[in-house]
């Protein structure tokens, strides 16, 4: 019998077809057993019927537990009604293994349980689902640059020396010497760019980053396109032509994927050019008005009201799922809605304790600083669409950002903040192509000039004005896939405190 895939069921319609996939979950009624298979590519429904000729098998199948590996042959029928639009009348199953105890069941589990056996989460629904986008926006970044004749530049893991500030270098024993892993691959695609006009690298980047928060992997994949004779407009142009194909590609090519994780595709249906554009000193204006106090106070007042509404719906669920005589099925509904609740309730607690802390931050803030995390939410959550934060103070910013012509004290960079709260994800600038200004901002970071003489050739033979940006591909598919977490965003997490499996 033809193997297909559950993908595949619609061209085969009538006729009898093998899957090959693995069980997720079965349920029988009298002289039926619906096998839901999965096969990498969607479920099915197999509807299996007890006949006297095949009760042999029809009793093994029924034994079969969760993620038993399994071949089920029958008849393809369209089904509207049915997981995927397709169900198969079965004729025979083979049973390849059953697997016993497989850890993930319907039951609730936490978090951490489910990090510590990514290797088999995978599998589920929603971790299929966001992998998938994820697929599609590596390809679709890969995409858009070959399309618009940039060349790829696979630029070094193994760096001599820091390219975006000393604190979050990871050091390496290179034969002896120490090296860093990089953290960024834009120096050298810089190099490149003079001899090929538009490229980019793409690749895995890291950053020792110390805090343990939503946005923040040690290892994670950045996409950097460089072009020349451009300046920050150049820049931002690509970046918002760049995101704006990426969310179209990804509404088009994984909308199926987008809807199974809950996600809101108005929010990203409503996204057009222009994006928002803004100073960094305007968005220290904002920061500080009125507005801002008010929207951050209602904000306070939703949580606090949440928190309320929780610990009642935990308190009554609690009571219903320990009540005797409550059916299995239901106490495990039960379990794995108290423990989501449990799992805002802690998120609106933690709002509850940061959001006075993030209006001091926001009243106080000072000209000259970064923007942190809380500031960068609220800027963005004011627009529906990505807003570009531009010019920012020289001080906070790396040493190759161009300084602006008629404002010394800032740089022409742009930061791409994501609506809904999920902050930068694109970080970029037109670049220093002046020689005794770069020079001048290395010794000012006493970054050690022996190791950048290479870079400094570039101002030396040629120098024309250059630019781009890096996107963090994380953070892209969390925003794109509505996620609070940035850790289910990539096969295996890597985050302080987390490297196994
Ligand atoms: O703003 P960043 O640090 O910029 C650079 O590295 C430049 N060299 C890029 C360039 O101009 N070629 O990082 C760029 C993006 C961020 O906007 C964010 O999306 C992502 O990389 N990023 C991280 N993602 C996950 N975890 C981290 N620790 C990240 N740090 C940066
Ligand atoms: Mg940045």
């Amino acid at each position: 019998m033809a193997a297909t895939t559950i993908a595949k069921l619609p061209e085969h319609v009538g006729q009898t077809v093998t899957l090959q996939g693995w069980l997720y979950n079965s349920r029988s009624s009298g002289k039926l057993l619906f096998l839901i298979v999965r096969d990498g590519t969607g479920l099915c429904q197999c509807v299996f019927e007890k006949t006297d000729a095949n009760a042999d098998l029809f009793a093994e199948a029924k034994k079969l537990s969760q993620e038993s590996s399994l071949e089920v042959t029958g008849e393809v029928r369209a089904e509207s009604r049915s997981v995927g639009g397709h169900e198969l009348t079965v004729s025979d199953v083979r049973i390849i293994q059953n697997a016993e105890g497989y850890p993930i069941t319907p039951k609730a589990h936490g978090i951490e349980f489910l990090m510590k056996h990514r290797h088999l989460w995978f599998r589920s629904q929603r971790q299929w689902a966001i992998l998938r986008v994820r697929h599609t926006v590596v390809n679709a970044i890969r995409e858009y640059f070959n399309s618009n004749d940039f060349v790829l530049i696979d630029t070094p893991i193994f760096a001599p020396a820091a390219g975006e500030g000393a604190q979050t270098l990871f050091e390496v024993n290179y034969f002896g010497d120490p090296v860093y892993l990089a953290q960024t691959g834009q120096l050298y695609v810089e190099s490149a760019l003079m001899a090929h006009r538009k490229v980019y690298c793409f690749g895995p980047t890291f950053r020792a980053e110390k805090s343990k928060t939503r946005r923040h992997l040690t290892e994670f994949w950045m996409v950097e396109p460089e072009i020349t004779y451009a300046d920050l407009d150049d820049v931002v142009a690509l970046a918002e032509d760049f995101t704006y194909s990426l969310v179209q590609t990804v509404l088009r090519e994984r909308r199926a994927e987008l809807e199974l994780l809950g996600r809101d595709l108005s929010k990203l249906e409503c996204i057009t050019k222009p994006f928002e554009r803004m100073t960094y000193s305007q968005a220290v204006d904002v920061l500080h008005s009125d507005d801002v106090q008010k929207m951050l106070a209602d904000d306070l007042e939703r949580a606090k009201a949440r928190v309320t509404e929780l610990q009642k719906l935990i308190d009554d669920k609690e009571d219903e799922r320990t009540a005797p005589g409550t059916k299995q099925w239901k106490v495990d509904k039960l379990a794995q809605e108290v423990l989501d609740h449990r799992e805002e309730l802690a998120d609106q607690e933690d709002a509850v304790r940061n959001i006075p802390h993030h209006m001091e931050l926001a009243k106080n803030f000072e000209w000259g600083s970064d923007l942190g995390g809380s500031d960068e939410t609220i800027i963005a959550r004011l627009h529906e669409k990505p807003t570009f934060v531009t010019h920012y103070p020289r001080d906070c910013k790396a040493f190759y950002m161009k300084q602006n012509a008629d404002d010394p004290r800032v740089v022409n960079n742009l930061d791409m903040l994501a609506p809904e709260g999920y902050g930068e994800i694109i970080g970029g600038s037109q670049r220093e192509d002046n020689l005794d200004a770069i020079l001048e901002r290395i010794a000012h970071e006493q970054l050690p000039q022996e190791e950048y003489e290479w870079y400094l050739d570039l101002r030396r033979y040629g120098s024309v004005p250059h630019g781009g940006f890096g996107l963090g591909v994380e953070r892209t598919v969390a925003w794109l896939c509505g996620l609070k977490h940035i850790r289910e965003t990539i096969p295996f997490a890597r985050m302080m405190g987390r490297i196994y499996p």
